[in-house]
């Protein structure tokens, strides 16, 4: 793994949209996976940035969102597939057909699992895969004890989970959708490349277990150690429970720009 600490959200989030447009400049019909929650806005404002003053071309680009709420329409102020719409897709000039986000109001969850699991493929596999943490060190909707070998499914999210996302919900956990459609941990690993985003105090714990603690099914996010290109972005705030911070730190400075940002 490789972990970037910078001095803030705004300067992890640009360094890591740097590499997602080292990648589409490459292979312009790159497939990226893409995550929500509150950590990747930056991430997305620099690219919707980059689009309009650099050029970074998103017209070739498909991407896969990590997971959807079950039971929230398409057009619900809290369904992920709005949240895409709202914070990225609509500023950028990215085709909607090459946009998936699984579908909540599916009334076949296993088929429309099975079928976004086939579309990856078909799509030549994801290329990079955008990732945030939980508190809990869940990353998509796999709770802790998520199978490792997990593919996109239903899961139950765990009640500390909806008493964080009630946040979005105007404060009231009665609100939050117990259940979602997430990738599977097995899934996220197929991605070629992993690139997860942390920032403030509150995902301290998370980050240090998920990058120096055991491998466990406990700590979801902790599988990408098994990963061979994961890169982890926070700022200082979420590096304060790193042993290895220093160590992070010089390896990171001592690389070259062309590695830095490939
Ligand atoms: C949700 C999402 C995750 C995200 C997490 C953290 O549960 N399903 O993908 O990483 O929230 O959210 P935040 O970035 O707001 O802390």
């Amino acid at each position: 793994m490789e972990i970037i600490i910078k001095k803030d959200a705004h300067e992890g989030s640009c360094a890591a949209a740097r590499v997602i447009a080292g990648l589409v400049r490459r292979k312009p019909n790159a497939v990226i996976g893409l995550a929500t929650g509150s950590t990747p806005l930056k991430l997305y404002n620099e690219l919707i940035r980059l689009h309009k003053e650099e050029g970074i071309d998103f017209s070739e680009v498909t991407t896969f969102n990590l997971d959807e709420y079950i039971g929230l329409p398409a057009g619900h102020e809290q369904s992920y597939r709005r949240f895409m719409n709202e914070n990225l897709f609509d500023h950028i000039n990215i085709k909607t057909e090459n946009t998936h986000v699984p579908d909540g109001m599916t009334a076949d969850v296993s088929a429309t699992c099975a079928a976004y699991e086939q579309a990856i493929v078909d799509a030549g596999g994801i290329d990079l895969q955008v990732l945030g943490i939980g508190s809990d060190g869940h990353v998509g909707f796999n709770e802790p004890t998520s199978s490792f070998a997990s593919r996109t499914r239903i899961k139950t999210l765990t009640q500390q989970t909806v008493a964080d996302n009630a946040r979005f919900f105007d404060g009231d956990e009665s609100k939050v959708p117990h259940h979602c459609i997430t990738m599977g941990i097995g899934t996220i690993m197929d991605a070629r490349m992993n690139i997860m985003l942390a920032f403030g105090a509150n995902k301290a714990e998370a980050v240090a277990d998920t990058v120096e603690g055991p491998v466990a099914a406990m700590m979801p996010a902790s599988i990408l150690q098994h990963h061979a290109s994961a890169k982890v972005f926070i700022d200082e705030a979420a590096a304060t429970d790193l042993k290895l911070a220093d160590y992070y730190r010089w390896v990171y400075n001592g690389k070259p720009d062309w590695q830095k940002n490939a």
